[in-house]
């Protein structure tokens, strides 16, 4: 090969999308199991027409962003999922070898957009059961520290920050060190003590601190994971700042009209109402997993701990036995969860019919020895 890529390329790991045997139903990706809520097509169709023109109603998108976080226009930013927006933080923010640190295991997007960029990751495990190690983190920064870039809720684990621990962040993250929080999954939360930035900054009366930025995106909640479209809070000048790095006009029409679509009074009735039933759905299906788990218990046989996960999906920490435990869902219950080899499996909350089977299947290899 001719083309030498820069060396951090190598660490890399080239994504490759999960073989999906037939009749078999896809729980590894976290995406939305739902069709695009009512009017979306519409909305999107109208744009359709105008796809010779650059732009599109970029700022009505994000005047209905910020009014939906009670905050200004200028707080905001689109990107091309969150991702595109993180590594756009990341671009901008770090020089060749500033580290970036965030705990493991998380959401690996987060190595690959440090590698893209030079920059370099420090990664400080978690907790047992999979949730951020806050003292850990925060002895982890050094003078090369640019960023502190935490999931939450986690991924693959579901577990959220606390308000404590939110507050201690902000107030103990240095000034000169940009305290990332990426709420993906934040709105499928439902622990009375989860805490999360942009409802903490949701009303405009206090200034966002200069150092936090806030991510979220569309591809979880509202269903639009293949329309590649998140935002950022952050202060005007972090915004601004964020805007240089970002290719002029850089989100495309139809994105921007699901933005306005999915931020209007009708878009947000109906996405609640999906994330509520997704919600209520793990719960189910965790509640319903440690009740046989228990029964498992009284039986002598072995048994999983079932976290409790504040994400669209369920964690199942069976640690060496992760691959198996997938193979096995794939042949008896036809649905294909995502292992991570040594650690555990998570699955995506997906039809009702399909979760009987995982919650059968899960129950089935846990007491059968
Ligand atoms: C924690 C987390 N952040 C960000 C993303 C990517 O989101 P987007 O589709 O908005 O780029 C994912 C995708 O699964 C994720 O798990």
């Amino acid at each position: 090969m001719t083309v030498r890529f820069r060396a951090a390329h190598d660490q890399i790991a080239l994504f490759e999308r999960a073989q999906l045997p037939d009749g078999v139903a896809r729980a590894c990706f976290n995406e939305s199991h739902l069709p695009p809520i009512d009017g979306l097509a519409d909305a999107i169709a109208a744009e359709i027409p105008h796809l010779n023109e650059y732009g599109g109603r970029t700022d009505a998108a994000l005047a209905h962003i910020a009014r939906a976080h009670g905050r200004t226009a200028d707080e905001v930013i689109l990107g091309s999922g969150s991702m595109d927006v993180i590594r756009t933080l990341i671009g901008s923010v770090c020089e060749a070898g500033d580290e970036v640190v965030t705990s493991w295991r998380t959401f690996e997007g987060y190595l690959a957009a440090c590698h893209a960029h030079g920059a370099t990751p420090v990664t400080v495990p978690t907790d047992a059961d999979g949730a951020h190690d806050v003292d850990a983190l925060l002895a982890a920064i050094t003078e090369r520290t640019r960023i502190l870039l935490l999931a939450n809720p986690n991924t693959p684990s579901g577990r959220p920050l606390t308000r404590e621990q939110l507050d201690r962040l902000i107030a103990e993250t240095p000034d000169r060190v940009v305290l990332a929080l990426d709420e993906a999954f934040s709105e499928f939360a439902t622990s009375p003590r989860a805490a999360f930035g942009a409802p903490l900054f949701t009303g405009g009366g206090t200034d966002l601190p200069e150092n936090v930025v806030v991510l979220r995106t569309l591809s979880k909640g509202a269903g639009l994971a293949g329309l590649r479209v998140g935002y950022a809070l952050a202060a005007p000048a972090v915004i601004a700042g964020l805007s240089k790095s970002r290719a002029q006009l850089g989100v495309d029409r139809l994105a921007v009209a699901a933005v306005e679509h999915c931020f209007s009074r009708e878009g947000l009735d109906q996405i609640e109402d999906r994330v509520m039933w997704i919600a209520a759905e793990r719960q189910r299906i965790e509640r319903t997993l440690r009740d046989r788990m228990e029964r498992a218990e009284i039986d002598g046989r072995p048994r999983i701990d079932i976290v409790h996960s504040d994400g669209s999906f369920v964690w199942l920490p069976v640690g060496d036995r992760a691959e198996a435990l997938r193979d096995h869902l794939v042949d008896a219950a036809r649905v294909l969860p995502r292992a991570y080899a040594g650690e555990g499996v998570r699955y995506t909350v997906i039809e009702a019919e399909h979760n009987d089977r995982f919650i059968d299947g899960v129950s089935e290899w846990a007491t059968r020895r």
